[in-house]
């Protein structure tokens, strides 16, 4: 199967030069291939979120290659990586409108697609958000023309997660999306992004802290340390991995106390 994401040698320092000097991706390479999920875990300051900006554009990398589905967007700017990629942070109030209505938030990510431009919602377009929205079973079909504002953190989460796949982006960046939910609403959350990603066959990569959710969802786990993955696995190997012995591989990995790492990956249950 060919690789939707190849991501070749990214290197990656900021400030350089000054004492302030951080290599924070030191030579990633990565295939995603077409139908993964993949989790991804490392401790603070890793290059979890530098990878994902990376992957965005969010600025140049100094060295490497980032492949899109065949293309070379090394080069391309951000706003026209937006097109093929959906992306979820942990702050629920970013990616959407406030003042708009849920409907017209799902109008918007919607033009998207179709390159329209967003005048107003028609008739057809609706009834098929209203059978997205009622897909996740939070009432909100019924509630349409509520301002996203309004919405609860994880109800914010849960319309974007439709947002961001509803224009079929080649590639699902989740940044610990769930991290600022509680417990029960992020387990929720978990469930509705498996069965989107799921639906929709969106190539993803999850960013957790919750080491459990990281061997439970999703096909793959990689992990990150000090700017570079240290462990990827998947199949048999993964299916027989446990929280333990992860985190056993990690502090051999990483030459890391475990005594911190069990702090730094508290699970969220
Ligand atoms: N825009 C930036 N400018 C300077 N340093 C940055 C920037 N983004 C990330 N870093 C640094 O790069 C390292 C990796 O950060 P990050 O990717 O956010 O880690 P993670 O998401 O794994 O916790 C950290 O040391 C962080 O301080
Ligand atoms: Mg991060």
């Amino acid at each position: 199967m060919a690789a939707v994401l190849q991501l070749k040698e990214i290197y990656k320092t900021f400030h350089k030069g000054t004492v302030n000097e951080k290599r924070a991706l030191n030579g990633v390479s990565l295939d995603v291939e077409k139908g993964d999920f993949i989790t991804i875990i490392g401790s603070n300051g890793a290059g979890k979120s530098t990878l994902f900006n990376a992957i965005c554009g969010s600025f140049p990398i100094d060295q490497g290659k980032i492949i899109l589905d065949g293309r070379d967007i090394t080069r391309l700017s951000d706003y026209k990586r937006a097109y093929d990629i959906g992306r979820l942070f942990q702050d629920p109030m970013k990616g959407t409108a406030p003042h708009m209505t849920i409907e017209e938030n799902m109008a918007l990510a919607y033009c998207r697609k179709t390159s329209s431009t967003f005048f107003a919602v028609n008739k057809k377009d609706s009834a098929y958000f209203r059978e997205l929205l009622a897909q996740l079973d939070l009432g909100l079909e019924d509630r349409m023309k509520t301002k996203i504002g309004l919405l609860s953190g994880g109800q914010r989460q849960a319309v974007s997660l439709l947002m961001s796949t509803i224009s079929d982006p080649k590639l699902l960046l989740l940044d610990e999306h769930t991290a600022a939910l509680d417990p029960a609403t992020a387990k929720k959350v978990l469930a509705i992004t498996v069965d989107i990603v799921e639906k929709t066959q969106t190539a993803t990569m999850m960013i957790t802290h919750d080491i459990r959710a990281a061997l439970e969802l999703g096909n793959r786990t990689i992990m990150m340390d000090e700017g570079k993955i240290i462990l990827d696995i998947k199949g048999e190997e993964r299916a027989n991995m446990t929280v333990e012995n992860l985190l056993a591989l990690y502090s051999k990995e990483s030459k890391k106390q475990l005594a911190n790492d069990r702090i730094l990956f508290s699970t969220q249950k």
